[in-house]
């Protein structure tokens, strides 16, 4: 498809309610940890009881860094930025003890994942201090051990940390190569030092992902096509490729987005990654051939993957076992609640007075289930017979209401069906969240 056509599929499915708002409030696949109209105030007793509830092997922990070294104009995150060491030390210290208060809980660890934030902006020997916590805890065969990191900020030293306490993938926040746009962003690095960063990353043998955004202003798609390229010939073994989203913490917020040029630019994108040997493992990640056995078992990070619950193939799909620590905003998944952490300042008080620092619970309903089943069937790339994957998971027959949004999605050929099984089709993948927000 070309620009054009992009937009008028764009117009064509915004008619049908099926479409990317400008200004976002929540990111589809993060359902339902996004919906935050529905959450309560925390609640210590459904806390312990649900904690009592849930096997203890196997658990996915989140470690929450919340600084920067600069605020980014597009980034959708609450962060801290420049902290020096005494309030890197103080809050280091705050969730040394609020994981040292939980660690009875877990027996075993399936996942570990810094992320931010920047976690590769703390001092060295802090940083190296946070990423040793959970080593302490026995970890399953095959764990995963994710660092978000950020040029500029990765030292050889942290590489050489990392390598040490056996992170066994990093994931790199590269954006954009084009040095002019990394200014007016304020990323506070340059394509030299992505560059780099890069190079040393390969030069120690560690697996690592780069995150690139696409649709920022004034960029063409010309534009974000070098910068893939280049990276392509570096021999970046991972990629995830975001759209450029707008929501009112951003500093772009004023910035009017083309839905219908992003469609193209992802197009366009996934092209070139394809005919370079690179698989798409999830709608928005691309991998290497050599190394998609490998990646399977990272995942995404815990927080953004709530559908976690859904996979592990068990009837009582309720068994969320994800242990999320620091602050603000960091949510735990434990039984069938989300939970989330206090702003930073209250967070300190609650962790010093050994006390649960939650702020706000969302229970999962049924009906978020029924949702997040769609989102997970979308993400897994695979062709299923949805009725019938539908009753075994669910344990009733597909509601009409569903029926009637796949044959809409049939009829818009963003789905196709063959021999009872559905897929995404060619289409469907280049505006795969925007069927993700049909099924909300
Ligand atoms: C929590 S950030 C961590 C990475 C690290 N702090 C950095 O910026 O390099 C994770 C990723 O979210 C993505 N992101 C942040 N703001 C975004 C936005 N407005 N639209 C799309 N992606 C965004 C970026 O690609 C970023 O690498
Ligand atoms: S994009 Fe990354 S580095 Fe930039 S402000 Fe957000 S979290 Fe920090």
């Amino acid at each position: 498809m070309d620009e054009k056509e992009c937009s008028s599929l764009i117009n064509k499915l915004y008619h049908s309610g099926i479409a990317r708002p400008a200004i976002e409030r929540e990111v589809a696949n993060t359902f339902p940890m996004h919906c935050f109209d529905n959450w309560r105030p925390f609640s210590i007793d459904d806390y312990n009881r649900a904690l009592s509830q849930v096997s203890m092997k196997k658990s996915r922990l989140y470690f929450h860094t919340p600084f920067c070294e600069s605020r980014c104009r597009f980034c959708i995150y609450d962060v801290t930025v420049r902290a020096n060491i005494k309030t890197q030390e103080d809050y280091i210290k705050s969730v040394k003890n609020q994981f040292n208060h939980s660690q009875n809980n877990i027996q075993s660890i399936n996942s570990i994942y810094f992320g931010g934030g920047t976690p590769s902006y703390l001092e060295d020997n802090l940083f190296e201090e946070y990423l040793s916590l959970p080593l302490s805890i026995p970890r399953e065969e095959g764990y995963s051990f994710n660092v978000e990191a950020k040029p500029g900020t990765l030292t050889d030293s942290k590489i050489e940390i990392m390598k040490r306490l056996g992170v066994n993938r990093i994931s790199l926040g590269i954006q954009t190569l084009d040095d002019k746009l990394l200014k007016k962003l304020n990323r506070g690095h340059n394509s030299k030092d992505s560059i780099e960063t890069i190079n040393r990353i390969l030069q120690d043998d560690l697996y690592f992902n780069t995150d690139l955004i696409y649709g920022f202003p004034n960029q063409s798609v010309e534009d974000s096509l070098k910068d893939l390229r280049k990276l392509i010939d570096f021999g970046v073994p991972e990629f995830t490729l975001y759209y450029l989203r707008i929501n009112l913490k951003t500093g772009l917020r004023h910035f009017n987005i083309h839905v219908g040029n992003q469609i193209f630019c992802f197009s366009q994108l996934k092209k070139i990654l394809v005919n370079s040997g690179y698989v798409q493992t999830r709608p928005i990640h691309f991998v290497k051939k050599d190394f998609v056995e490998n990646s399977n078992r990272y995942g995404s990070a815990p927080t953004s993957d709530q559908g976690q619950y859904s996979q592990e193939k068990e009837k009582n799909i309720l068994g969320g076992r994800v242990f999320a620590f620091g602050a603000p905003g960091a949510v735990s998944h434990i039984r069938d609640y989300l939970w989330e952490s206090t702003p930073v300042k209250e967070y300190k008080n609650l962790v010093n007075l050994k006390k649960v620092p939650g702020y706000r619970q969302y229970k999962i309903s049924e009906d978020d289930k029924d949702t997040r089943f769609f989102i997970d069937f979308i993400q897994s790339m695979k062709s299923q017979n949805i009725e019938k994957t539908y009753r075994s998971k669910r344990g009733r027959n597909l509601p009409e209401k569903f029926k009637r949004k796949i044959n809409r999605l049939l009829d818009l050929s963003l789905f196709k069906k063959r021999d009872e099984e559905i897929s995404l089709t060619e289409k469907g993948f280049l505006v795969h969240d925007m069927i993700e927000r049909f099924f909300l």
